[in-house]
């Protein structure tokens, strides 16, 4: 991973107008730089890496893997698994089904995606071990095509983290923020990046970038200057907006590319939740709930929607209410369904001590007069709206919005009424998830300039391009994660025919890496670090330590021993070696 080499840069060094130019090799420090290494990132520099570039990934977190580490499934069209199950999908009923849900799609990108799914995302994965197991329906498929590897997507990253820790030619830059982006005039590009640790500012050259930095949803700013007209009541956003995107999706990609004369597109079409709860703990940050027991009501007390429609419906519905607010109701039995998820700190033990026995988070009384002034809501309206829906599940028909019962036009039972105390109340708010829009690319992911005419060897992948306009208006199930595979080996493709095209590209590089995140000399033994220096430590926060201190204020929690996870082989410092690499990627399962 640490070959030391040089790629030689041919440089057209002009020292005057039209005359006295003079060629010279210049030294790069890779071929292709990939600036954020979340799923696009690290798709991106292993194709690229393939095609035989040396690849620089500059990575602002000290730890790889981005959103997908908590995300979910992907959408893949013609899979082995739906061959298995019976199911026949193709690309043009997936086409047909992505152009209905998203609206206003870009269908030159649904086509590449769903004709390409099967080899460029799914066989692709394969190759690195990557099994996907699982197979859920969703409302926006005809034919279940919502897959998981075993579980989750930090099944994917870590198969591909192991990857590309046994790349040569392929190196991370850790706890590097990238700040800026500058061309020069022999045609090569100059990425400055950030010690987030110490604040030292550093270069990286190379003749193609690829931005992969995902979206700009924990950017409240940016968010609410592009909400969507059809969210934006009296034309602003919500009062109350909780982040509901990691830590680092700041948009910082966006204004790197602007830099660099990049277009933006879609930029208000951005998945927002409605039903995101204020972290305990992290108060600005929302916890996404679900309670398919639980009635919706408004301000007023009154329900407003079919609890039971798609996302689409409710989201919709909630929406078009007063701060876009609305509140969960359900009694003990309900409890049971009561699903929270969002954060490493939630287990079943957390989850009732803090947040359904919580009376900042959660309203909890022995009767509904007691429960609505607790919630600050109408007593008699609450009242008369749970007697309602109760009379309604008593004759098996709801007849305000036809959640069960003939007019339904489904079979599911009526479910169970509201009578058992206590009764919870929980009051949810829009939350802010997913980037649809971002940097404009073309079809060969290049990113476009102000004059529509693509940047040279400017690339972008993944959210931070709205993952190319594949949901159109609203975020399918999937479309994130197998977008971001698919226009990360585009970009990581293209980037390295750019570099190529340049003349530079050559199988090693000149990795002038200050820490570098994986090198041959063998660590000197340490001594691991007391679990009271641990704590100590954790009492104020430091620059660029955010994932260590959250990572380990769980382990301080669960009272885990530090040989869990550290050995003399990795002691209690950062991974350096490949092995040590190796033995840290081991840990992500404790958590994620
Ligand atoms: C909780 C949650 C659940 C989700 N579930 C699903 C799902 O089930 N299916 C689905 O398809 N999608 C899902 N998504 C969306 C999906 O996870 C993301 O769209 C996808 O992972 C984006 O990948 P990316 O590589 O483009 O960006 P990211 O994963 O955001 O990675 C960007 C990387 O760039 C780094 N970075 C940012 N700025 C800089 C900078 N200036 N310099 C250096 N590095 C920088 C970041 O630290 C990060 O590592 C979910 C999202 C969330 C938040
Ligand atoms: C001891 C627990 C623990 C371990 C081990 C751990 N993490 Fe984390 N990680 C956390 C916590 C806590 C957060 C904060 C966010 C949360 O609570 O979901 C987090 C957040 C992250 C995020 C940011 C996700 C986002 O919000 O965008 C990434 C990426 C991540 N971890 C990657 C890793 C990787 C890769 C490994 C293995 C090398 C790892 N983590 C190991 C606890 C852990
Ligand atoms: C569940 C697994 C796990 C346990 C248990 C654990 N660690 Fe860690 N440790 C990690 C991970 C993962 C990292 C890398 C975190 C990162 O880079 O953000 C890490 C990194 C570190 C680092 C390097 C921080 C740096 O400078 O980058 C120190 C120091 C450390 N751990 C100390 C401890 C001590 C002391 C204990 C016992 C009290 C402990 N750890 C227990 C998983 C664990």
């Amino acid at each position: 991973m640490s070959h030391r080499g040089h790629a030689a840069v041919l440089i057209v060094a002009c020292t005057g107008l039209l005359n006295a130019c003079t060629s010279s090799p210049t030294p790069t420090d890779a071929d292709v730089i990939v600036i954020g290494s979340g799923i696009a990132g690290l798709s991106a520099a292993l194709e690229a890496n393939s095609q035989g570039a040396g690849v620089l990934i500059i990575e602002t977190s000290s730890v790889a893997g981005g959103h997908a580490v908590k995300a979910g499934g992907f959408a893949l069209v013609g899979t082995p698994l739906q061959e298995r199950k019976g199911l026949k999908d193709t690309p043009n009923i997936a086409y047909d089904d992505m152009m209905a849900w998203g609206e206003d799609p870009d269908p030159d990108w649904v086509r590449l995606f769903v004709d390409n799914s099967r080899s460029e995302i799914h066989d692709w994965l394969a190759g690195f071990g990557i099994q996907f197991t699982i197979l859920l329906d969703t409302p926006e498929d005809t034919v279940p095509r919502f897959h998981f590897a075993g579980g989750a997507a930090v099944n994917v990253i870590i198969p591909m983290l192991r990857e590309a820790a046994h790349r040569d030619n392929l190196d991370f830059v850790m706890n590097a923020e990238a700040v800026n982006l500058a061309l020069n005039k022999a045609g090569i590009y100059n990425v400055q990046s950030r010690n987030t640790r110490t604040g030292a500012l550093r270069s990286y050259t190379a003749p193609a970038i690829v931005i992969a930095t995902g979206g700009f949803q924990s950017n409240l700013e940016l968010v609410r200057q592009n909400f969507h007209p059809r969210n934006s009541r009296h034309g602003t956003a919500p009062e109350h907006l909780l982040i509901g995107s990691g830590k680092y999706a700041a948009g910082t990609g966006i204004r790197l590319g602007q830099a660099s004369g990049a277009q933006l597109m879609r930029m208000d079409r951005q998945v927002t939740f409605i039903n995101g709860l204020p972290d305990p703990q992290d108060p600005e940050h929302g916890l996404h709930v679900e309670n398919p027991a639980a009635i919706r009501i408004n301000a007023k007390g009154k329900r407003f929607v079919n609890e039971s429609a798609h996302s689409k419906a409710i989201e919709s519905a909630v929406m078009s209410l007063d701060q876009r607010m609305h509140w969960l109701v359900f009694d003990d039995r309900g409890r049971k369904k009561f699903r929270i998820r969002g954060a490493v700190w939630l287990n079943r033990n957390t989850i009732a001590s803090e947040i359904l026995n919580n009376p900042d988070i959660v309203h909890k009384a022995d009767t509904i007069a007691a429960l609505a002034t607790a919630a600050g809501l109408n007593a008699d309206s609450l009242q008369a709206t749970l007697d309602r829906y109760n009379r309604f599940v008593a004759n098996g028909e709801d007849e305000d919005f036809a959640r069960f019962g003939p007019l339904s036009g489904q079979s599911q039972p009526a479910g169970k009424s509201v009578t058992s105390p206590p009764f919870y109340a929980v009051r949810l708010l829009p939350m802010t998830r997913k980037s649809m829009g971002g940097l404009a690319i073309d079809i060969n992911t290049q990113v476009i300039g102000q004059n529509n005419q693509p940047i040279d060897g400017l690339f972008a992948a993944g959210e931070a391009t709205g993952v190319a306009g594949i949901n159109g208006s609203h975020g399918g199930s999937g479309t994130f994660l197998a977008p971001s595979v698919l226009t990360g080996r585009i970009a990581g493709r293209n980037s390295a025919a750019s570099a190529r095209h340049a003349g530079t590209i050559t199988p090693a590089f000149n990795h002038t890496n200050e820490q570098p995140l994986i090198t041959t000399a063998a660590n000197p033994e340490v001594p691991l670090m007391t679990s009271a220096e641990v704590s100590g430590l954790l009492k104020h926060e430091r620059a660029g330590y955010w994932h260590w201190e959250r990572s380990h204020t769980i382990v301080i929690e669960r009272a885990l021993a530090c040989t869990d996870c550290h050995s003399p082989d990795w002691p209690t410092k950062p991974a350096t070696t490949l092995h040590q690499q190796l033995l840290k990627l081991e840990t992500c399962r404790q958590c994620h």
